[in-house]
């Protein structure tokens, strides 16, 4: 099998391994734990935030940004196709106690109009409070970047309307490398970033939250309510440091064996779209080849080749990782072709 259902499909390394079996650790919660702390400065660092903490999941960090930075009956807004619209809301509404107003953004970014209009919509009397949060690169979308300069502006936004501003940037660092520009041009910007260490950068467990140093130690406080403070955690925080030096650079060859992935797809008569190809997911337009996009998912199954669906039903994606390299994806091309193509 072919895993391109998603870049979290990656083993850990021997060497990542070797370096997890190696690391000092300590006491996460009582803040002794040296690895961990390691990662957390190396992350705020790369990220433009004074701190930053481990958690257990990009959706855990996400989770405690939006909770710490909103208040009960505020609005959350963001994409309604965002991972955080599409997967994450129960706990924003459970445990944040937020009111989600999607807005139907363009290739996974939007404006800062739509920001306005969407915090006008609650009432006419009452002033907008909440939080705003983007993804960047925005999985659905089929891994887009947002361009920092829109990114800027509706952080800009978020200020003028008296919001606070979240970056899901699990793939950040995709963002970062496709687009030759440090993570800390977007990250520096909003009160809060989530980076995943589980997707792209091919580590078994985590991701970091990073803000200002009073937003952390607040964060720390509400993941400890979560159940998610640790004890021993260097040996998984090891993987995050490891990946940091080693797996970062290297995100470049997942973008170029996307971009051959669909330049190969497309040249077979698939229904993809190379110039959309921003970074490391490929989006088959299985509507447009006239079926639905789980029958599709099924027919690439039975050739060897495992896809996952987009949000709407109708797009399968495919994600390139660490775990892919060229000859998997000259082995999947025509895979992909045939299953789609037969009657
Ligand atoms: C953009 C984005 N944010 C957040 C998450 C949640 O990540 P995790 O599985 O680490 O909770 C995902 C997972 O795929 C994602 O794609």
């Amino acid at each position: 099998m072919i895993d391109l259902r998603g870049d979290t499909a990656t083993k850990p390394t021997p060497a990542m391994r070797r370096a997890m079996a190696e690391a000092e650790v300590g006491d996460e919660q009582r803040g002794e734990d040296p690895t961990v702390r390691a990662l957390e400065e190396r992350a705020a660092g790369l990220l433009g935030q004074e701190a930053a903490v481990f958690v257990t999941s990009a959706t855990m960090g996400n989770l405690i940004a939006l909770w710490t930075l909103a208040k009960p009956g505020d609005d959350l807004i963001g994409d309604a196709a965002s991972h955080v619209f599409q997967r994450e809301l129960g706990g924003a509404a459970v445990v944040a106690g937020l009111m989600a107003r999607g807005v139907e953004g363009t290739g996974g970014t939007f404006e800062p109009e739509d920001l306005h209009r969407a915090a006008r919509s609650q009432t006419g009397a009452v002033e907008p409070s909440g939080v705003v949060t983007i993804e960047n690169t925005h999985a659905d979308a089929g891994g887009r970047v947002w361009p920092v300069r829109l990114a800027l502006d509706v952080v800009a936004a978020a200020r003028e309307l008296g919001l606070t501003a979240h970056l899901d940037g699990a793939r950040l660092l995709n963002a970062a490398v496709a687009t030759a520009t440090p993570a800390s041009a977007w990250g520096g910007a909003f009160d809060a970033v989530t980076l995943c260490l589980t997707k792209g950068l091919g580590c078994p467990f985590g991701a970091l939250l990073a803000g200002s140093a009073s937003l952390i130690d607040e964060a720390r406080e509400r993941r400890r309510l979560l159940g998610g403070a640790m004890r021993q955690a260097g040996v998984v925080a090891a993987a995050g440091v490891y990946a940091l030096d080693e797996h970062v650079t290297r995100l470049e060859d997942d973008h170029v064996n996307a971009r051959r992935l669909a330049d190969g797809l497309a040249a077979a008569g698939v229904a993809v779209d190379p110039a959309a190809v921003e970074t490391n997911c490929v989006l088959i337009d299985a509507s447009g080849m006239g079926l639905a996009g789980a029958d599709a998912i099924g027919r690439l199954a039975s050739r060897g080749v495992l896809a996952s669906p987009g949000s709407g039903g109708e797009a399968v994606r495919l994600w390139t990782h660490l775990d892919i390299g060229p000859g998997e994806v000259d082995r999947a091309v025509p895979a992909i072709a045939a299953a789609i193509s037969s009657p």
